[in-house]
């Protein structure tokens, strides 16, 4: 970024900066208030309700009434709910997606439980960090962190599944062929069950070096009788996988969380593994190139990756480090795509 233009703000009033200040503060609270609206289940009931007073909710959840009506009055300033008049409150629209229903695509609520559980004490931690430039690594965050991560990613996953990966013609007509897959960081192993479920003729082999990642992904595979045709192992991405025999590897939000100096043998093994004609497919952050690119929104989720992901080790890799990745290990042909305005597709081919 050495070279790249200024990104310097425009004429702006000391109360408009000390207002976007106090933007942020509220975002804090908003986060926090939403985290706890999920843990003690006050969102999903009064979705249930359709409509409930605090003193409804409190009662059945058994919650101090007094805490739970400032809680409703503040979710109402925060826009989270509506009031229907006589201190009963509705969740606002698309609240239930966003929030409560953890299948659907647009669910954020795990990523607002995540960073309340880890994303808030691993902040909390970055000064000791800073001085010495330690790591307390995505692995290192133990076996509920790993579940949570998965739950985060669902949705999207179900979007891969049947809408990304399909999208792109050379991959459909292998999907329903029924072609080999390879998951590189296939954590819990949700996107490759989903894609085993949309695709009954494939087969999917995951590797990913988190245990409690892999541990998840055999319960998963073997609860939803996909043992036949989903296997996982153990395994970092740049270790050797069965070479030549895949038609499609997939990286699905693991680029950036592999340490940098690992990345060229990573994608080198995935080279390898992937027969000649071969397809690779990644959805991931991509990190902006230049300073005024950091202000610009649809960089705006990677640059919040690469910062509350710093101290687990992780660097988002810019558009000119993923392709010179992708060109050193031999891929060419690569096709970038934005998706929801916060992730960049990638497909690359093996001649
Ligand atoms: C954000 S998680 C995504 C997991 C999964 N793809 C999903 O959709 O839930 C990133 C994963 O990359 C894995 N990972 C990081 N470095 C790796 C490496 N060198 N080899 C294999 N997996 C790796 C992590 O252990 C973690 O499970």
């Amino acid at each position: 970024m050495a070279a790249s233009p200024a990104a310097a703000t425009p004429q702006r009033t000391a109360e408009q900066q000390a207002g976007l200040l106090w933007s942020y503060i509220r975002g804090f609270h908003a986060t926090h208030l939403m985290a706890t609206g999920i843990e003690t289940g006050m969102l999903a009931a009064i979705d249930r309700r359709g409509a409930a007073t605090p003193a409804d909710i409190a009662t059945e959840l058994g919650l101090h009434a007094p805490y739970v009506t400032t809680w409703c009055r503040t979710a109402c300033a925060y826009e989270v709910l509506d009031a229907d008049g006589g201190e009963r409150f509705r969740l606002a629209p698309f609240m239930r997606e966003l929030l409560v229903s953890r299948g659907d695509p647009r669910h954020i609520g795990a990523y607002v439980s995540i960073m309340q559980r880890y994303g808030g004490p691993d902040l909390t931690d970055h000064a000791r960090h800073y001085r010495g430039g330690s790591a307390f690594t995505f692995q290192e965050h133990g076996r509920d962190f790993s579940q949570l991560v998965a739950d985060t990613t669902g949705g999207l996953q179900t979007f891969v599944a049947r809408r990304l990966l399909p999208g792109v013609a050379d991959i459909r007509t292998r999907l329903e062929a029924g072609c080999r897959l390879l998951d590189v960081g296939c954590g819990a192993g949700g996107l490759m069950t989903r894609i085993a479920q949309a695709w009954p003729a494939v087969r999917c082999h995951g590797v990913d070096v988190d245990p409690h990642g892999i541990a998840a992904a055999r319960q998963r595979i073997s609860e939803a009788g996909l043992a036949g045709r989903v296997t996982v192992a153990q395994a970092a991405g740049e270790s050797a996988h069965d070479d030549g025999g895949f038609d499609v590897a997939t990286l699905f939000e693991v680029l950036h969380e592999i340490p940098v100096p690992a990345r060229p043998g990573v994608m080198a093994q995935t080279f390898a593994a992937l027969k000649p004609g071969g397809i690779l497919f990644i959805v991931d952050e991509t990190y902006p190139s230049s300073h005024a690119e950091l202000r610009q929104p649809e960089y705006a989720f990677s640059v919040q990756t690469a910062y509350n992901e710093l101290t687990w080790g992780n660097v988002v890799p810019t558009r000119e480090e993923q392709d010179a990745l992708l060109t050193g290990a031999g891929f060419r042909d690569i096709e970038r795509t934005q998706v929801a305005g916060m992730f960049t597709q990638i497909i690359a081919h093996k001649p």
